[in-house]
């Protein structure tokens, strides 16, 4: 693929993160982002250019039709100086089936690695090295046709921009969040775009968001439509763990994300470092196990955190249901540890989950 490259002006060029700098999650930007547009059938123009605004028709389809969907990955910088990505294979692979639910243009898997690592070596310097930082990857795609039927766009745009970011939650591996068990708001539907990454389905939980922000909780446990079994997080798969210390992750359906750090954890299970499987879980069944003792971990996980352990739970009731002793488990540490142990390059991680940057010759224009 050519890619055209125009570099940053000196003076419009953003200031580097300094060992030890908060940097907060999803804030600060790099120099520069990859675009590419989608016209007459074909990707054209391909290129790395400075960051900044985008230029689209007031009509454009994603702004009142919400044809949009995003990816979230990261790139760690490594002891031997080196930056790697986590499993951005997963990513490209998800993105084309968003693409595919949204009625988007495909963009070849090695397409999107290629562009994201010029990308990332571009600006390599951006990575930041503090414990629990990480230089997070935003690629995306969004319908640019200016016209107001409801039908799909017949052009398009992919970004990539790349964001330093410290933890999610200021502090690392967080206390225990809790988590309101709603009957009265739902993520997505069976039939609907739930398993995909589009941008609807994020507006579609702000309210919900809110919601368990006013009952005292952080965010909302979503469950089926027909409120009789578990399916996300918040935007994070849900787990739990059984007292002999198997994860139990919901099975992914259309209306649950296909979350890769769910997927890596049921690989480490596959390579017998921890137990962990999928099954439906009924609401019902996991307050028992809450309740009686069988269960006694529970959290989401997700690229943003790895692992979210969860203290407690609120029906819209009122009451709270806390697991075991509130406090975040050694099952849920272990994994939490283990995962970013891997990412940062400390332990070896299984074979293709981590890929090095290459160091690519940049020339202008
Ligand atoms: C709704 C939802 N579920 C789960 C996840 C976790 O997926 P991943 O582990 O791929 O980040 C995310 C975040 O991407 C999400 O938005």
């Amino acid at each position: 693929m050519k890619i055209r490259y125009e570099q940053c002006a000196p003076a419009a060029r953003k200031v580097q993160p300094a060992p030890g700098e908060e940097l907060g999650f999803g804030i600060r930007r790099t120099n520069h982002m990859f675009l590419a547009e989608y016209k007459d059938g074909v990707w054209q123009d391909a290129r790395i250019v400075p960051y900044g605004p985008l230029c689209m028709g007031p009509g454009a389809m994603c702004l009142h039709y919400s044809q949009n969907f995003f990816e979230g990955a990261k790139a760690f910088k490594h002891a031997d100086g080196e930056i790697y990505t986590f499993r951005l294979d997963k990513n490209a692979e998800r993105f084309n089936f968003s693409a595919d639910v949204l009625c988007m243009p495909q963009i070849d898997a090695a397409m999107q690695l290629e562009a994201i690592h010029r990308l990332i070596d571009i600006d390599r310097d951006f990575c930041p090295t503090q414990p629990e930082s990480s230089l997070y990857i935003r690629p995306f795609m969004f319908a640019t046709e200016d016209c107001l039927g409801v039908r799909p766009s017949n052009e398009y745009t992919f970004c990539v921009f790349l964001s330093p970011s410290g933890p999610y939650y200021t502090g690392g591996f967080s206390s225990p969040v809790k988590l309101l068990i709603s009957t009265s708001f739902h993520r997505a539907a069976p039939g609907g775009m739930g398993a995909s990454k589009a941008g609807g389905n994020y507006a579609a939980s702000l309210r919900a968001g809110q919601f368990a922000k006013k009952s005292g909780a952080s965010q909302v446990l979503y469950l089926n439509t027909a409120n009789t079994h578990i399916e996300e997080a918040g935007a994070m798969n849900h787990f739990h763990v059984l007292k002999d210390g198997t994860f139990i992750i919901p099975p992914f359906t259309d209306s649950i994300l296909r979350s890769i750090t769910a997927v890596s954890v049921l690989e480490l299970a596959e390579q017998g470092l921890i137990k962990a499987r999928q099954e439906p879980v009924a609401i019902a069944e996991f307050i028992d196990g809450i309740k009686s003792g069988e269960i006694i971990e529970a959290g989401g996980v997700g690229t943003a955190a790895v692992i979210s352990p969860v203290g407690s739970y609120l029906l819209e009731d009122g009451t709270e249901i806390t697991v075991a002793d509130g406090k975040i488990g050694k099952h849920s540490r272990f994994v939490y540890e283990h995962m970013t142990s891997m990412q940062r390059g400390s332990t070896p991680a299984p074979k293709g989950w981590m890929q090095k940057v290459p160091h690519y010759p940049h020339t202008e224009g």
